[in-house]
């Protein structure tokens, strides 16, 4: 087993795992094969068969409003590609802790592996390499607004399995493929045009994580990731077969147990999507549960704008009668304000979209 457990990894009482509902009235799992088997192949095919693809843009719609997550079967991205990631995750998390910890992440560079046994401050139980899809990856320097240092990162690749950066550099460019149509759908599903968003992706400060939740002997007390909401745009996961992946049912606030489906991908809104559509689809509250019987793995990509992205809401979704309800805020500093806390963590409280709402008067 890789990590031991000791009592850093308690949750304390307001946070520890809540009971879930296995998979009753689970998300909404959409087939994506409508978009998957258009024959036109430009790059404004979607924006061209928006009538053909109006039942599975209401769809989408309707599940980022009511869950914030959905599942996609018939993605269209080639099942080898995560079959190949997978394998040299496995691979690699088996590797002597040593060997893990040459591509060691750490204040200087937020790229590579760590493990949260010896991470000051971090309750969750797991392991995880983290690579950026796109390098150099660009960071403010601090998260001072103002601030126009910006710090370059590059990745850092085991020298084992030898086929790892292969596998994840390919998996990257398959996920940045699908997270462009995944944002087309969603900006249809806002009334907007398809491309709508695509611009702020140009550039991309996108990531993907590799996560390795052990078996755990004491599952009732600690979480593989404790509730949060994701900050960017868009996040695509993958998961094995164990499953462990709760959410926070929007309707009534219970956690909800997400059932693995073998060759699917879970889609989730981020904070800016939030944003940017001034509420009209919200980031949701998710945890990972851990268990003692089977470790797992799972694989989010986080779609994010680059880091000069100043977020607000949409113009379109704003005016007469609709206030916009964020005042703007950067996306660099803000993910930097997330970095510094995680590392310092528990002393200062994340930041959260939330410090940018406007005060609304009643009307
Ligand atoms: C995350 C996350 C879910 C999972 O890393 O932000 O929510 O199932 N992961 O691993
Ligand atoms: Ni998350």
């Amino acid at each position: 087993m890789a990590l031991k457990f000791n009592s850093a990894f308690i949750q304390d009482e307001e946070h520890r795992p809540k009971p879930h509902i296995s998979e009753a009235g689970g998300i909404p799992v959409i087939d994506l094969s409508p978009l998957v088997a258009l024959t036109r192949d430009d790059d404004d095919r979607i924006e061209r068969s928006k009538e053909a693809l109006a039942g599975l843009v209401a769809e989408v719609g309707a599940a980022c409003k009511a869950w914030g997550f959905f599942q996609i079967v018939n993605h269209g991205v080639p099942p080898e590609l995560l079959d190949r990631l997978l394998a040299v995750a496995r691979e690699f998390f088996a590797l002597p802790l040593e060997e893990k910890r040459r591509v060691r992440r750490g204040e200087e560079n937020p790229l590579g592996y760590y493990d949260t046994e010896h991470t000051k401050n971090v309750r969750d139980w797991k392991e995880v390499f983290d690579f950026a899809s796109k390098e150099p990856t660009k960071i403010p320097a601090t998260a001072d607004p103002g601030e126009e240092k910006v710090d370059l990162f590059w990745n850092q690749w085991p020298d084992y399995p030898p086929e790892f950066r292969k596998a994840c550099e390919e998996y990257a460019k398959g996920m940045e493929k699908f997270a462009h149509q995944l944002l087309e759908l969603i900006s249809l599903s806002l009334g907007l045009p398809a491309k709508r968003l695509s611009g702020f992706f140009k550039e991309n400060m996108s990531f993907l994580r590799l996560n390795h939740y052990p078996e755990c002997p004491e599952p009732r007390l600690a979480l593989g990731v404790g509730r949060h909401k994701d900050g960017g745009a868009l996040t695509i996961l993958a998961q094995d077969d164990v499953g462990g992946l709760d959410v926070k049912r929007k309707s009534d606030g219970e956690w909800v147990r997400v059932k693995p489906i073998p060759n699917s991908y879970i889609i989730n809104v981020g904070d800016i999507v939030q944003v940017w559509s001034n509420d009209a689809y919200e980031s949701v509250e998710h945890r990972v549960s851990v268990n003692s019987a089977r470790d797992r793995f799972s694989v989010p990509f986080f779609f994010n704008p680059p880091h000069h992205t100043n977020v607000r809401p949409l113009k379109e979704l704003t005016g007469e009668g609709r206030p916009a309800r964020y005042e703007e805020y950067n996306w660099g500093q803000f993910f930097k304000a997330r970095k510094n806390s995680n590392f310092k963590k528990l002393v200062v409280e994340n930041v959260q979209i939330s410090h940018f709402k406007k005060t609304l008067l009643a009307n």
